[in-house]
């Protein structure tokens, strides 16, 4: 067994309901609280990871450190856009009101929340996520986290989330269906500085994007497809992109496909 769900102790009834759904969900056992430490769980049922349902929502358990949502940079990279500034990322999608967009590795998303505040209430935002603890993370967040700016709530409320591989999403799409499809895979080499995202490894799809899974996003898009990565990586020679944006000193780059005529 890879997983359990479990809840604070001395859970009230809306917790306890909700740790069920949530076991229901995942189609994994629910074990009551009582006194146990999460060690404690952790050895009895032998488990690496363990979700306990608070009342600040999902907390998953691994061996990296605990992983719930936040908002991450999307906060700082919002202010940044009200105020006029550049986003790399926005920038190499070429993003603007009304622009639809398919995140392909929705991850915690922030760079989903970033797309979904430029693309607005006229513009539709589809996360997708192949591990299926991240996706109810992202989406549970998504629907419930607050924030004190009400755009910035709505923008997290407008994403929708599949929890499902990209690419069984991407052939089932037709052809020109998002203006934008993005991935930001997980790096090959991990960029230890976000240490905020390490528990993130632990529960991830690492694996890279296939190129049928990339052709397909080709195939999709209307206008741009966009990959994330870090500096001096053989993604982009592997998946023919010579198209590359981001700041002089930034340890990210985007490469792009330009699909439109
Ligand atoms: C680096 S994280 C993405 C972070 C995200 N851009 C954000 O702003 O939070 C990559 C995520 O993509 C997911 N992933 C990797 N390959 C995938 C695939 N083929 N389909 C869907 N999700 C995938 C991983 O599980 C991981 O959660």
């Amino acid at each position: 067994m890879e997983l359990l769900v479990t809840t604070i102790q001395s859970p009230p009834c809306e917790i306890e309901e909700l740790a069920q759904e949530i076991a229901k969900k995942l189609q994994v056992p629910l074990i009551p609280r009582d006194r146990y430490s999460i060690t404690a769980l952790k050895n009895n049922y032998q488990v690496e990871n363990i979700i306990v349902i608070t009342k600040n929502g999902p907390i998953v358990h691994t061996i990296g450190g605990e992983y719930f949502f936040h908002l991450n940079m999307a906060e700082l990279r919002i202010e940044n856009l009200k105020n006029g500034k550049n986003d790399h990322m926005i920038a190499a999608m070429s993003l603007s009101a009304g622009m639809s967009v398919l995140d392909c590795t929705l991850g915690l998303a922030t760079d989903a929340v970033v797309a979904s505040f430029t693309v607005g209430q006229t513009g539709k935002v589809i996360g997708i996520e192949a591990s299926p603890i991240l996706a109810f993370v992202a989406s549970y967040g998504l629907q419930h986290f607050t924030h004190e700016k009400e755009d910035v709530n709505q923008a997290l409320r407008r994403i929708q989330v599949k929890s499902k591989h990209c690419h069984d999403v991407l052939i089932n799409l037709p052809d020109n269906s998002f203006d934008v499809v993005f991935f930001d895979p997980m790096f090959r080499q991990p960029i230890y500085s976000s240490s905020n995202l390490k528990p993130l490894r632990y529960l991830a799809d690492n694996s890279p994007i296939a190129e049928s899974t990339f052709a397909e996003a080709c195939r999709v898009a209307r206008k741009r497809v966009v990959i994330k990565e870090a500096l001096h990586n053989n993604e982009f020679d592997r998946l023919g992109i010579t198209a590359i944006y981001g700041g002089k000193y930034s340890s990210i780059q985007y490469g792009v496909i330009k699909v439109e005529n």
